[in-house]
């Protein structure tokens, strides 16, 4: 009770604040609907803008999820937020973004089933016309690819993590003997052959005592192994060591070629003397650790994991910088939420290279915020109601990381067109590169090339431009999209802007009863009916006869006047 009362009073406090998006007036998962696409998209709500955020002409990548996305997948937005390409056919992704391989830029996700700690999938790499064209797995029999990273190193191999339950010696936790816990791995794979490089496994390195994961009753048998490490992040330096990253540990580890821990900053024996006072070391429950220039690291401090706990805590984004001389460490810069949202599962950090500024993924609550690199609000944006999965923490909207990247997408399906009342719509899903639209109308479906007339031109205006056509005479539409320079990139097929119009139900419902009605009546009536129509077909007889005797009379009337012409003839 003293729980409920702490955590909803601070709460509600902040709700006040809220916007009527935010407080779920537009739906938890507020989407838009375009005609073209058929499904519905994330309808982003910018509460923080400034033009900086489009100086650097990049895309925003999320993978929404939660049970309410309907239809969850990898989706690009742009700056504004309006949508780009979305794909739901590989289900729920998460972690998308771009990455170079062999000097070309592929889209990049995990894709596959989670439940809890435990996920299995795999890994997808597509290149710009959204083809899969490398899919990476985990590399053993009973290893599944986990979610948490999947990132391409210099060496053009691929980082992996895995998390398998296993039986150990559990003695140091209490237990009389053995205890199954959920052990985590990383793995590299050559991505060509898909052959194993190096893998480590966090058991045989860092002692489960160091966990700050309570256990609970957690590891009596597989179907409760205990998750005491959590590994979400691993990157590959260019000396060829592994920086990861353990959640549960609340520490980042520097591992070498051989597996051994080279040092730990954070958690229960960091190596480094912290020179901020405490404050750059002591982040917890922390995702997506990176190097930077200068023995700079970053990642996204949660510090908070569980909705009743530290509810005056608050989320960061923040740079460590190291001193390997001294084993120092001085905290660098930080970057909150102007929400102050604590996130309590999830998250990213990521500086664009473009720009130099800070994105943040906000994790289990749907928002992301563009900084600058001092740690100055730029862009903040949501893509659920917050009051949800901020102070409920209930996780409906989620994204597991978010991330900004240019990206030239050109799609090898055609644009798509369609129509409705007096407007024909367009879109493109995936094209990047589409400036303007072109409207042509034919009188036929299979006009020929020459045969079709421009009736308009419109600039591209966010996913889907709408064209106002009323078109009576030449009703089949198609629309031509054009890059910057009015070059064609690609035409839509042909369709009727004016199908013949749909017979509404309540037509035929009464279509259906005048015929029962009728047919009660007859049966009713069928004597009378008889006598009736008796009467009228003898009627009629009698009239179709003086009717002929009438075209007789007609028929010879021409006769007698040509015979007056001739006699005319020859009076003359
Ligand atoms: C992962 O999923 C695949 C295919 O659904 C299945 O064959 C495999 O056994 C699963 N692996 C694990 C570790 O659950
Ligand atoms: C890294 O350090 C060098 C030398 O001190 C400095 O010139 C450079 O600007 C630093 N780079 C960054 C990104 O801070």
């Amino acid at each position: 009770m003293r729980f409920a009362i702490f955590t909803a009073l601070p709460a509600a406090v902040r709700a006040l604040s809220f916007s009527a998006y935010d407080l779920g007036f537009h739906g938890i998962y507020p989407t838009q609907n375009y005609l073209t696409l058929g499904r519905p998209s994330p309808w982003v709500q910018i509460s923080h803008w400034d033009s900086r955020c489009e100086s650097d002409d990049a895309l925003i990548l999320l993978t929404p999820r939660g049970s309410y996305v309907p239809n969850p997948g990898p989706v690009i937005v742009d700056a504004r937020g309006n949508l780009v390409w979305s794909e739901s056919k590989y289900g729920q992704a998460m972690n998308l973004q771009v990455q170079r391989y062999r000097g070309q830029e592929y889209l990049t996700f995990w894709s596959g089933t989670s439940h809890g700690a435990h996920s299995n999938g795999s890994y997808y790499m597509l290149d710009s016309t959204y083809e899969p064209i490398h899919r990476v797995s985990a590399v053993g029999a009973d290893l599944g690819g986990d979610l948490h990273e999947f990132e391409i190193t210099s060496d053009d191999t691929a980082l992996i993590t895995i998390y398998q339950d296993v039986e150990i010696d559990c003695r140091s936790l209490g237990f009389e003997s053995t205890c199954w816990i959920n052990d985590c791995l990383f793995q590299e794979i050559d991505i060509e052959t898909g052959n194993l490089l190096f893998q480590w496994r966090a058991s045989d390195n860092v002692p489960l005592t160091d966990s700050y994961k309570s256990r609970g009753g957690d590891g009596r048998s597989q179907d409760t192994s205990y998750d005491f490490f959590h590994l979400n992040s691993i990157e590959k330096d260019s000396n060829g060591n592994y920086l990861i990253s353990s959640r549960h540990m609340h520490a980042i580890y520097y591992v070498d070629r051989t597996g051994d821990i080279l040092w730990t900053l954070g958690g229960k024996h960091s190596n480094f003397e912290d020179l901020s006072n405490g404050h750059a070391s002591n982040f917890r429950w922390q995702h997506h650790a990176r190097w930077h220039e200068n023995y700079t690291i970053s990642l996204f401090d949660n510090n908070g994991n569980n909705v009743f706990h530290n509810r005056a805590e608050l989320s960061r984004g923040m740079t460590i910088s190291l001193d390997l001389a001294s084993m120092t460490v001085e905290l660098q810069n930080t970057y909150v939420h102007p929400d102050k949202i604590l996130a309590i599962s999830q998250g990213s950090m990521q500086v664009i290279p473009e720009s130099g500024h800070v994105l943040i993924g906000w994790g289990n609550t749907p928002a992301y915020t563009e900084f600058t690199a001092d740690g100055d609000v730029l862009c903040n944006m949501y893509f659920g109601a917050l009051l949800f999965s901020e102070i409920l923490d209930l996780g409906w909207v989620k994204s597991y990381r978010a991330f900004k990247s240019p990206w030239v997408g050109k799609p090898k399906a055609p644009p798509d067109i369609a129509a409705k009342d007096d407007k024909v719509f367009v879109s493109w899903n995936g094209a990047t590169e589409v400036a303007s639209w072109r409207l042509q109308s034919a009188e036929f479906p299979d006009a020929a090339e020459d045969e079709f007339v421009v009736v308009g031109e419109l600039p591209k205006n966010g996913f889907e431009t709408a064209f106002v056509f009323d078109g009576v005479e030449d009703h089949f539409v198609r629309a031509i999209a054009l890059d910057a320079a009015s070059n064609v990139l690609g035409t839509t097929k042909v369709i009727d802007s004016m199908p013949p119009p749909v017979v509404p139900l309540w037509s035929i419902i009464l279509f259906l009863s005048s015929l029962i009605i009728s047919g009660f009546l007859v049966r009713r009536y069928r004597v009378m009916i008889c006598i009736q129509t008796s009467r009228l077909w003898r009627s009629l007889k009698r009239y179709r006869k003086d009717e002929n005797h009438m075209y007789e009379l007609l028929e010879t009337q021409p006769e007698r006047t040509s015979l007056a012409n001739d006699v005319n003839r020859i009076n003359t």
